[in-house]
């Protein structure tokens, strides 16, 4: 067990957030998510693992420099590497190119482990922002993490595209359990028509998957106007129906650790995804 876990912490929750489709609000939601969480009292790491096309530095309007590389590297520290956001939270920024899990020489592997082992902050959350799609790192992330959120939108791309990467996550990886978040809904009745349509199609195929609706959000002005600001909805928009929801949806995570949580969190994470080099096609 890493010192990170030995020194009577209670163990970290390890989230993705992710989705078949790009675009559909994954760096959004992760961070208006952790900022809920934040607000609870939770020490929350964000991990950008996609730079998609607003990622979370830029949500913020932060300027970063570093990159995991420099991590992984040895130029950089955890702590120097680590962007500090609002409320707390901290953000590892997203490589500035193509960074392949799988293909992490034994030293940065190494390297990954030892800087989080070393690491004196107290976490509660580690939330992963992944890229879009069935991509190996998407993969990585999503095996490695304890929970998976789905974000989708009801368009018919975005639901057979969440579908395709349940879909690869159970047949060839045994995946189960899968939180359900559809996003830019008009509310929570078609929130539940999206995600009964999905369910419909996984109970008929795939049928030991376990899809749970874990709240919805809506498509708000607040969202668009706060990426347009480069200030989190959360924080610029506390009222709105967007915050409300991503609030409730913090509260039910928090009250819901899965069953499994004592034996997974950062340590179980970390190893795993620093031992997929070659594990996964
Ligand atoms: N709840 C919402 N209401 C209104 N607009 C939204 C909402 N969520 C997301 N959007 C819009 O969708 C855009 C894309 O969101 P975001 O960048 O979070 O998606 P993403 O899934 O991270 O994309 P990528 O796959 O490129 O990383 C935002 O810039 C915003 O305009
Ligand atoms: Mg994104």
């Amino acid at each position: 067990m890493s010192r990170h876990e030995g020194r009577g912490k209670k163990p970290v929750r390890v989230i993705t957030v992710t989705s078949g489709k790009g675009g559909v609000g994954k760096s959004n939601l992760t961070l208006g998510l952790s900022l809920a969480l934040a607000s609870m009292g939770q020490k929350v790491l964000i991990w950008d693992a996609d730079l998609g096309l607003a990622n979370i530095d830029v949500l913020l309007g932060l300027r970063t420099t570093a990159t995991i590389y420099d991590l992984l590297n040895g130029t950089k520290t955890l702590t120097e590497v680590l962007a500090e956001g609002p409320g707390g939270i901290k953000i590892m920024p997203a490589a500035s190119g193509i960074l392949e899990m799988g293909e992490l020489s034994e030293g940065q592997q190494q390297r990954l482990l030892s800087e989080f082992d070393d690491w004196n902050e107290e976490l509660d959350y580690l939330i992963i922002d992944t890229a879009a799609g069935i991509g190996s790192n998407v993969i990585y992330f999503n095996l490695a993490a304890q929970e998976r959120i789905v974000v989708l939108t009801n368009e018919p791309t975005s639901m057979t595209d969440a579908y395709a990467l349940i879909k690869v996550l159970y047949t060839r990886y045994q995946q189960r359990n899968f939180h359900i978040l559809p996003n830019q809904v008009s509310g929570p009745k078609e929130a539940r028509n999206v995600f009964r349509l999905l369910s419909s199609v996984a109970d008929k195929h795939l049928s030991e998957v376990s899809l749970h609706l874990i709240g919805f959000v809506p498509r708000d002005e607040a969202v668009v106007a706060a990426v347009r600001a480069q200030k989190p909805f959360f924080l610029s928009a506390p009222a709105s129906e967007a915050s409300r929801q991503i609030m409730d949806i913090a509260k039910r995570i928090a009250a819901n650790p899965p069953d499994d949580f004592a034996s997974g969190g950062l340590a179980f994470f970390l190893n795993r995804l620093a031992s997929f080099g070659g594990a996964v096609d």
